[in-house]
């Protein structure tokens, strides 16, 4: 597996393959890889020829007083699992490779990006937007995968995409969960026991919701509020936000009908986690 700083030792090791027909999957990631991680990467194996990751803790998608500095970073062991699910490079810069100081242009997807956690994150996708635009631009891939997890993300990223003319095929993977359900992610290592456990209550209160709309609740209202009670039944958390929403729109929704998503933010202590369910409800005729 090649290890690379300088984004020109990317470009050539990519114009390299495309130049014998190979086709590239890409794999952008913020490090400290874990098991939702690595099954992107597996699906980018079986798809590609080649796997390209990146592993950058992208500081302008951290609002000023978020987690930056203590982010979780080990490029070590990051380094051995991306070997041992077959990555062919990992593209790992510093700050100062990818953003010059003198920078003006960023990438903003409206609308899309100011809604569910963009209301308490008010930067966070506009640095998203950036560095996956930058990082197309490096890698050009044919293929790029994120995790249904950040379904906003996905959605943004989908029409950054159409919306530039990148020609990359975008792939959703599904949220990769520990067994009690808990959504995997590298901010679960904030935890500790007994925050790890009221963490469950993000995925216990979705499928809570799911139960209630299988058994035919279609008021929206009536099902955020069962999210909120169950939150607030747990000393440990705070919500930040629920939405039932468009999976395609965002656009809130007061009747649950056609292709849900149900999204929320939850703190459990200083940690916000998020998690989210879609679902497709028949209309009835
Ligand atoms: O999903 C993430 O880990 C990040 O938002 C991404 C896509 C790697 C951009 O920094």
């Amino acid at each position: 597996m090649e290890v690379c700083r300088q984004i020109n030792e990317v470009r050539e090791f990519v114009k390299e393959q495309k130049r014998e027909g190979q086709e590239v999957g890409f794999v952008p990631t913020m490090g400290y890889l874990h098991q939702g991680h690595l099954s992107l990467m597996k699906e980018a194996r079986k798809d590609n020829d080649i796997v390209v990751v990146s592993i950058f803790v992208n500081p302008t998608q951290f609002e000023p007083d978020e987690d930056y500095e203590e982010y979780p970073r080990d490029l070590e062991r990051d380094l051995k699992l991306a070997a041992e699910v077959g990555v062919d490079l990992v593209f790992a810069p510093e700050v100062e490779e990818v953003y010059s100081t003198q920078s003006l242009t960023t990438v903003q997807v409206a609308d899309l990006s100011d809604r569910l956690c963009g209301e308490s994150r008010p930067n966070h996708f506009t640095g998203v937007c950036t560095i996956v635009s930058k990082l197309f631009n490096i890698v050009g891939p044919d293929r790029a995968y994120f995790g249904q997890k950040d379904a906003q993300q996905v959605l943004i990223i989908k029409r950054l995409v159409k919306d530039l003319n990148f020609e990359i095929e975008i792939v959703t993977v599904p949220i990769a969960r520990e067994k009690d359900g808990l959504a995997i992610s590298s901010r679960n290592k904030y935890l500790n026991e007994s925050e790890r456990e009221a963490a469950l209550v993000l995925y216990n209160s979705l499928q809570l919701a799911k139960k209630l709309i299988i058994a035919g609740e279609k008021n929206a209202e009536i099902i955020k509020t069962k999210i909120v009670e169950r939150i607030k039944g747990e000393p440990l958390a705070e919500l930040d936000y629920v939405e039932i929403v468009d999976q395609n729109t965002l656009a809130s929704l007061s009747e649950v009908k056609n292709k849900v998503l149900i999204a929320l933010a939850v703190y459990i202590g200083q940690t916000r986690l998020i998690d989210n369910i879609m679902l497709e409800v028949e209309t009835e005729c």
